[in-house]
This record gives C-alpha cells, structure tokens and sequence, in this order.
C-alpha cells in the first residue's frame, strides 16, 4: 500500500495480553525517532469513542454492532489514522477490522458476505489505487488459548458485554482469528501470546525489527 507511514494493528481474544505491548512498542519506535498515533478500535476520535461506548455496553444484535464498528472505523480513518499515515506516522491500533470478523463474525455468527461488504466500503480510500481498502500493514495476533485468557481476565476490571460471554463464544473468536490469519498470511504475524512478557516482547520487536522498521539496538537478542 502506497503511504509513507506504517500502519500496525494489534489482534486477539480478550485478555491475550497486547496493551503492555503496544506501549512498549509506541516508546521503540519513539526511541528510534518516529513519531507515533496511538489508537485503538472501536474509538480512536471524539466520535468513534461515543460510538464504543455504546458497542460495549448497550444491549444490541450483531447487524447492529457491526453497523456501529464499521461507523466508528470510518470516522477514525478519516480523521485519524489516514492524515497520520499522510505525515509519515506509525500508526499503532489496538483492533482494527480483523476484531469485527473475529466478535461479529465468528463471535456472534453474523453474515460474513455483509462484512466483506462493509469492508470494502469503509476501508476504500480515493488516494488509494482503485480497488484497493487500507489496511494494516502488519497484524501482530496475539495468540492464546481462549481458557488461558479466561483465567487471566477474571482477575481483571469489570467486563464489557464482550468479555462477559462464555467459553464457546470465545472459541469462535479464536478460529475466526485463525483463518483470517490463513488468508492474510503476508499480513498476519502471530504472536505466541501463552509465553513470558518478556519472551512475547520478543516475538513483537522481531516481527517488527524483520520488515525493517526498526533497527537492531543494543540489548535486543536476535533470533
Ligand atoms: P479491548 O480493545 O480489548 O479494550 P479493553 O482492553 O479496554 O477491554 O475491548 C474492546 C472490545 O470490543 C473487545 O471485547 C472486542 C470488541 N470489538 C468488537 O466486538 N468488534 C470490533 O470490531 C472491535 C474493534 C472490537
């Protein structure tokens, strides 16, 4: 994709575990000199956050939150996410699209065909080659058994609506990750998040440091 910045989101089940990283990344990158908009899904403008507020806690059926996702993502791309990349930015997005096939897709089984739709609508930019949509460059997917990241959320703050389904709901998140994974393998980078903090950290600056965007500094161990 033709842009000067660098687009990376951040993937997984609730409680996988990306915040810590994302940080850290955000302070790596800023290290080496790069200016950095840090942002999340859904929210990431004044807009998209009144939306979230809405799509994790008012009850609402799946066509619905993924309507409000989508209306959220398109206000954050316009005003947030493509002026940074324009001004050379790395953007760092706590979920991005993948986040909607994974909970709206494989989470709560609505209609992938819509998705797709809804996809290249939104994500469709007149900067952009024709028939292309933005999208990240790289997707760091955390990758964590959905009962290792039950365990760890329940000692956590109290859940959205999201993080309060059950074992099954977060089964189908995790394959929906799975195969989006499958299709997008140049994009997709998984990131075994069942280790250390410090050997996931790891897997994050290598995935990273191996497209070339940041150099190898000293204290960093290599593959
Ligand atoms: P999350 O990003 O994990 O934030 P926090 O760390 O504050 O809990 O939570 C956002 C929730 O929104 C998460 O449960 C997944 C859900 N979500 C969707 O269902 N669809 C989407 O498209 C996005 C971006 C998020």
């Amino acid at each position: 994709m033709s842009s000067s910045g660098i687009f990376i989101s951040f993937e997984g089940i609730d409680g996988a575990g990306k915040s810590t990283h994302i940080d850290a990344l955000a302070r790596a990158f800023e290290g080496q000199g790069r200016v950095v908009t840090l942002t999340r899904e859904p929210g990431g403008t004044g807009l998209a956050e009144k939306l979230r507020a809405l799509i994790l806690h008012e009850p609402m059926d799946a066509m619905t939150s993924a309507l409000l996702v989508f209306a959220a993502r398109r206000d954050h791309l316009q005003n947030r996410i493509e002026p940074a990349l324009a001004r050379g930015e790395v953007v760092l997005c706590d979920r991005f699209t993948d986040s909607t096939f994974a909970y709206q897709g494989g989470g709560q089984g609505f209609d992938r065909e819509m998705l797709l739709f809804l996809e290249q609508k939104v994500q469709s930019n007149r900067e952009l080659e024709p028939n292309l949509i933005r999208e990240p460059d790289l997707t760091l997917w955390f990758d964590l058994p959905p009962e290792v990241a039950a365990g760890r959320l329940s000692t956590a703050r109290a859940p959205d609506q999201f993080e309060a389904l059950d074992a099954a709901f977060f089964g189908r998140v995790a394959a929906a990750y799975a195969e989006r994974a499958q299709q997008f393998p140049a994009r997709f980078e998984r990131i075994d998040a069942a280790l250390e903090v410090s050997e996931v950290w790891q897997q994050v600056w290598q995935a990273v440091a191996a497209k070339g965007w940041l150099a190898p500094r000293a204290g960093e161990r290599r593959a």
